[in-house]
């Protein structure tokens, strides 16, 4: 029985394995992997030449932010100024659920290095300090960025119908072996909510090559026109 099991589970990772070399010979489509991104950390001075850990721990992780799968990395405590417009109709409060993961590098406020109870000292810079804090700030600036952390439902598209209603129709994310298909809100939401993570993939799993860790591709302004219907 043992024995029987073994068997087929290597016959699997044996199909999985070819159909890995298939697919990096056989099509340049294929992307899905954050080695060699901006968030493979495993040729910076201070990640020991890992890449997972920077982000994430299989023990003692911090479960005070939800949607922080096994986190590791310090959080950031900055208040934020908000996107506001007299056009806007969803609500904009301070970021929460995976967007405050992103900001806990991105805003500058908590360097790089803060991870594993470490305090560290490499914070982000230039245009990738979406949050425009300064290091050890308590505050951010998110005023010039494109909404997140904002419920986008079927409610919200009947009040704004410019946007598509997120519950119907159809929508790929990725290329590839690498795609997910599905309405907005099975793909590109967390929890309803427009994230940071709505638009980008961190792990570079479903995006688009060439592009900045984006979901959709930005050329003819695609990604743009999923959800806004202009
Ligand atoms: C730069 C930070 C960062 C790095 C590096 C990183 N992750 Fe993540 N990971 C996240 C964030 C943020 C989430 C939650 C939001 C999301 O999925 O976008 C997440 C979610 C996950 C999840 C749960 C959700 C899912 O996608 O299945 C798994 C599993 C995971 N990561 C594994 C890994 C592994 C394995 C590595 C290393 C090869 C890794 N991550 C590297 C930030 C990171
Ligand atoms: C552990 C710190 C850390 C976390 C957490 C993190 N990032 Fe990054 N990210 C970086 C660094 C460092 C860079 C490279 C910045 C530079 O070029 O100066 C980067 C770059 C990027 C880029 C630009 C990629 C490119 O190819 O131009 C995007 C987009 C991005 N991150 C999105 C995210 C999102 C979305 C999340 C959360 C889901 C996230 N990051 C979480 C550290 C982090
Ligand atoms: C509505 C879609 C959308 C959302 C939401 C979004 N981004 Fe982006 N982001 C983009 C696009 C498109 C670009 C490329 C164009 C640009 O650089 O302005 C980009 C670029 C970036 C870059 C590269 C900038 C540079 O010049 O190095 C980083 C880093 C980044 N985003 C991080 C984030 C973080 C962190 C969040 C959440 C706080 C976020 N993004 C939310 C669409 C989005
Ligand atoms: C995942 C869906 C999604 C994507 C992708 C997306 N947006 Fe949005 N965007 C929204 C939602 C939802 C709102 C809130 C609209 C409202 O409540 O009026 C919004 C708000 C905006 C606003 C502010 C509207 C106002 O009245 O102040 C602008 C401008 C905008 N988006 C432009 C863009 C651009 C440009 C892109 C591509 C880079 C983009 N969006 C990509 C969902 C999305």
């Amino acid at each position: 029985m043992g024995t029987q099991k073994r068997t087929s589970l290597s016959r699997i990772l044996l199909a999985g394995c070819c159909s890995v070399v298939f697919s990096l010979t056989g099509s340049l489509a294929w992307a899905g992997t954050i080695v060699g991104t901006d968030h493979d950390f495993s040729t910076s001075t201070w990640s020991g030449g890992e890449i997972c850990i920077a982000c994430h721990t299989p023990h003692n992780a911090d479960t005070t932010t939800t949607d922080a799968p096994l986190w590791n990395h310090a959080l950031t405590a900055a208040t934020y100024t908000l996107y506001s417009s007299p056009s806007l109709d969803a609500t904009v409060g301070q970021p929460d659920g995976s967007s405050k993961l992103c900001l806990s590098c991105h805003d500058g406020t908590v360097a790089l290095d803060s991870f594993g109870g470490v305090i560290g000292s490499t914070y982000i810079s230039g245009t990738a300090n979406i949050g425009e804090g300064t290091p050890g700030g308590t505050t951010g600036d998110l005023s010039n960025d494109h909404p997140i952390s904002i419920t986008y439902d079927a409610a919200l598209a009947g009040t704004d119908t410019s946007l598509f209603d997120p519950t119907v129709g159809s929508v790929t994310i990725g290329q590839g072996g690498d795609s997910k298909t599905g309405t907005i809100d099975d793909v590109m939401l967390l929890a309803n909510k427009v994230q940071c993570a709505s638009c980008h993939d961190v792990h570079n799993k479903y995006a688009i090559p060439g592009t900045p860790l984006l979901r959709i591709t930005d050329a003819a302004s695609a990604l743009c026109l999923t959800c806004h219907n202009k």
